[in-house]
């Protein structure tokens, strides 16, 4: 019979790669909760209507990449491709804009685009990510971003970079395409073939496509925070002013665009080097607009979503591995009741205990222990059951120490 394997751009997360997955997922948990965000789950399906409205046709997502079907009651749906959309249609749908004024979210969840897989990128991947919805204050961004960076901190991940910029609002952005259409339109057949198609649907993404040619062609294009108006401007500074108080490092990147259209004001981005052409970790923005698309209220908002994906290739092994305190070694068959006594009551006083369910050699027991990583080693046979008493080793060193059952804990400790 053939094999039946995952589908391509999917993959199971186990082993060494579940507990980096479980590190990062604990630590943002931590960390949203401290800054005072509250988890909302989303369904990992909505109405494709919401997409469309909410991310916009001519994106890449709506327009090639999403996991869209009729499901058999003949509604169009779609697996979310990411979940600032969903976070808005669900705080439009249950009027939290009427119960509270300012609402602070953060989820952790599988979003499903259909890309052209390679390393860290993935046609099923995951996202933490943080909403703050109902505030324009620039503090908002500033503090969004400096959650963004803590988190990378407090996972030890490093040469890591923060890009900033401001798209500025529709009409800022409608007057500079129309700037940038005309500086572009006389090098039109330099650009890269995606950009020549960009050139048309989405001229600003020009300025962040990673064709050296594309690149050196807009060196001199006029540039969004050169024309941002003075109230855009204002917000754009005084977001660096508090990056600042909060100690964020980062770096100004007129270039930085985007690829979904509901940024409305400043953007960011956080990027390593040592991901190659994956290396956007975190992004985000403001996106005052999309809750008008999608609802027709005027509410502020700013967020991001961290590729948890790219976040575990960078992750360093060491600081995650979940290695046993004990490893209890039993040896015959009569002994089991004692053993688990042991386990059990080890477990129950937060230490960390691996046990197997049949008894084995004291050799082969031993192999175990030290491919598992345990500390120390409790040895447990029929004379230990009879007195009440265990032998304990530290793994690296030969001697035994026989100690009383009710004298374990002091001793592990
Ligand atoms: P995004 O830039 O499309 O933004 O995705 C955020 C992050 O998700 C990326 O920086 C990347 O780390 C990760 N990511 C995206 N696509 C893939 C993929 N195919 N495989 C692995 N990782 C991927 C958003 O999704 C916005 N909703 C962020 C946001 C929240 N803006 C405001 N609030």
């Amino acid at each position: 019979m053939k094999l039946i394997k995952a589908m391509r751009g999917t993959r199971d997360i186990y082993d060494v790669e579940a507990l980096k997955f479980n590190f990062i997922e604990d630590t943002a948990k931590e960390l949203l909760e401290n800054y005072g965000f509250g988890r909302i789950i989303t369904p990992t399906f909505e109405s494709t209507d919401l997409f469309k409205r909410g991310i916009g046709e001519g994106t890449d997502i709506v327009d090639k990449e999403m996991y869209t079907f009729s499901d058999r009651g003949d509604r169009s749906i779609t697996l979310r491709p990411e979940g600032t959309a969903a976070v808005v249609r669900s705080y439009l749908e249950n009027k939290t804009y009427a119960k509270e004024d300012l609402t602070k979210y953060y989820y952790v969840n599988n979003m499903f685009r259909y890309e052209r897989p390679q390393a860290g990128r993935y046609r099923e991947f995951y996202q933490v990510g943080v909403e703050v919805l109902g505030n324009a204050s620039p503090m908002a961004d500033a503090e969004v971003i400096s959650v963004g960076y803590r988190l990378m901190e407090k996972l030890g991940i490093e040469d890591l970079k923060v890009n900033i910029n401001s798209v500025g609002g529709n009409e800022t952005r409608a007057k500079y395409r129309k700037l940038l259409v005309d500086y572009l339109t006389p090098k039109k057949n330099e650009l890269c073939s995606d950009c020549q198609n960009r050139y048309e649907a989405n001229p600003l993404r020009v300025l962040d496509c990673k064709n050296e040619g594309c690149q050196n062609l807009t060196i001199d294009a006029p540039t969004l925070p050169d024309n941002l108006n003075d109230q855009e401007k204002d917000h754009y500074e005084t977001v660096k002013k508090y990056l600042d108080i909060f100690g964020v490092k980062y770096v100004e990147n007129p270039r930085l665009v985007r690829g979904l259209d509901y940024y409305s004001s400043t953007v960011f981005e956080v990027i390593t080097e040592k991901l190659g052409s994956q290396g956007t970790v975190l992004g985000g923005g403001r996106y005052d607009n999309l809750i008008k698309q999608i609802g027709d209220k005027d509410v502020s908002a700013v967020g991001f979503g961290a590729g948890i994906d790219r976040l575990m290739m960078l992750l360093n092994e060491d600081q995650i591995l979940n290695t046993p305190d004990v490893y209890i070694s039993w040896l015959d068959e009569e002994n089991i009741d004692y053993a688990f006594l042991v386990a059990n009551t080890l477990r129950d006083n937060n230490v960390k205990v691996y046990i197997e369910y049949a008894p084995k050699s004291a050799n082969a027991h031993r192999k175990k222990a030290f491919k598992l990583g345990a500390k120390k080693e409790i040895i447990i046979d029929s004379e230990s059951k009879t007195n009440k008493t265990l032998g304990l080793k530290e793994l690296s060193s030969r001697d035994i120490e026989i100690i009383n059952f009710n004298e374990i804990l002091e001793k592990i400790r």
